[in-house]
């Protein structure tokens, strides 16, 4: 029995810094006594790894998995007036990035078993307007990425992954982020791979997107940034030959771009626990095996694994018709959960103009209303395990 007084939380990096924690001090420390902060070996490296973990030709770390999303966006030409179509079920930082380059968010239903973008759902949402589909490997389970693709190339549209909360996890033996024409990642620190702060990446096997992406993660700037600047103009661009004069590249901007760098501490940092995530996924699949077979409650339903899907378990998430008092009776008895996500991206107030209502979204509206994520991180011990599953089945109605 766990001591009531032990709370178990729904994540936990505390336990995942102490078991890699030299490690970590150590990569830190050099890049400190380094003096190189920005843009040094450790961003390049760490580049070259995740582009190679997730088999694709490039990556490009940017500031966060927001920015990831928008210069992505910017990357593929979305721009005022288009429609990009994705789930109304996902965290907001989606649907901001589209509405953040200008265009609007045509929202769809999430699957009613697998919770992911309803490919079936796509093409009676498509107009003229339509330019690109973002799907989300919600939870850490993949979209159905065959059907999707399939979608895009009849229609001519682009595909970026929402992969923020995939690090690792795999449709038809593929990873996230190389399925698409670009890849979006957050090493947000509860991440199966977390930074110490903010971080993001860009995986794409197109090159002229990957200079496109880090032209504008640095305001757009030197050679890469004319070279986006010349393809999103449809400009050759051999013919606008700039003579820099001397001077460095850098300082000659040609697109309003952003200031989204991945730093050096972070890039470290994530160089050593990417060596460390397929083990740690293994361990929350682990863990899942054991909520998805002990698990006994009838008032529950457990998440459902598409045959096509390695899961990696971001959050583990439950359902349950009476969520409010189950997760009372939870907290009372020393189990944090949490709810991802209360609001369905179709009701969020800001889109209120779009003009959904209640009823649009019923698969995206049940998660809201009912889904609740359990505790679930590679460190959890046997025990904790064991009693989050007990005291589950002991839940009465
Ligand atoms: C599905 C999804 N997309 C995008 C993001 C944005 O990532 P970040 O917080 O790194 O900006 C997140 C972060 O939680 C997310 O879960």
């Amino acid at each position: 029995m766990n001591d009531k007084n032990d709370i178990i939380t729904l994540m936990n990096i505390s336990r995942q810094y102490d078991s890699i924690e030299n490690e970590v001090n150590k990569v830190v420390l050099d890049v400190l006594k380094s003096g190189k902060y920005i843009m040094g070996e450790n961003v390049q490296q760490f580049e070259k790894e995740f582009a190679q973990y997730s088999g694709v030709k490039y990556a490009i770390s940017v500031g966060n998995g927001t920015d990831a999303l928008v210069i992505a966006l910017k990357a593929i030409g979305i721009k005022a007036g288009d429609e990009v179509i994705t789930c109304a079920m996902s965290f907001f930082a989606t649907s901001e990035a589209i509405s953040a380059v200008g265009a609007t968010p045509v929202f769809v239903d999430c699957d009613k078993d697998t919770y992911v973008l309803n490919s079936k759902e796509i093409e009676e949402r498509i107009t003229l307007k339509t330019k690109a589909i973002i799907p989300i490997h919600l939870y850490g389970q993949c979209a159905n990425m065959d059907e999707i693709n399939l979608i895009a190339q009849k229609f001519n549209l682009k595909v970026i992954e929402d992969s923020a909360q995939a690090a690792g996890c795999e449709f038809n033996g593929k990873k996230a982020g190389s399925m698409g024409d670009i890849g979006c990642f957050s090493f947000f620190p509860t991440k199966n791979l977390g930074c110490a702060g903010d971080g993001g990446i860009i995986t794409t096997n197109n090159e002229a997107y990957a200079r496109i992406c880090r032209g504008l993660r640095v305001h757009g700037s030197g050679l890469d940034g004319q070279f986006a600047y010349h393809k999103l103009n449809n400009l050759d661009l051999n013919q606008y030959d700039i003579d820099f004069d001397g001077n460095q590249p850098k300082y000659f901007n040609f697109m309003i771009g952003y200031n989204s760098r991945l730093d050096e501490i972070q890039a470290a940092i994530l160089r050593v626990k990417l060596k460390y995530l397929d083990e740690w996924n293994k361990k929350r699949k682990k863990i899942a095996h054991k909520y998805d077979t002990m698990i006994t409650n009838k008032h529950i339903c457990l998440p459902y694994v598409a045959n096509t899907n390695k899961h990696i378990y971001y959050v583990y998430v439950i359902k349950c018709d009476k969520r409010e008092q189950l997760r009372k009776y939870l907290a009372d008895n020393s189990i944090t959960t949490g709810i991802y996500f209360p609001i369905p991206l179709h009701l969020q107030e800001v889109y209120k103009e779009l003009g959904y209502k209640i009823g649009d979204m019923p698969n995206a509206e049940s998660l809201s209303n009912n889904s609740l994520a359990i505790p679930m991180f590679a460190e959890l011990t046997d025990k904790e395990v064991d009693y989050i599953i007990d005291t589950i089945n002991k839940f009465e109605v």
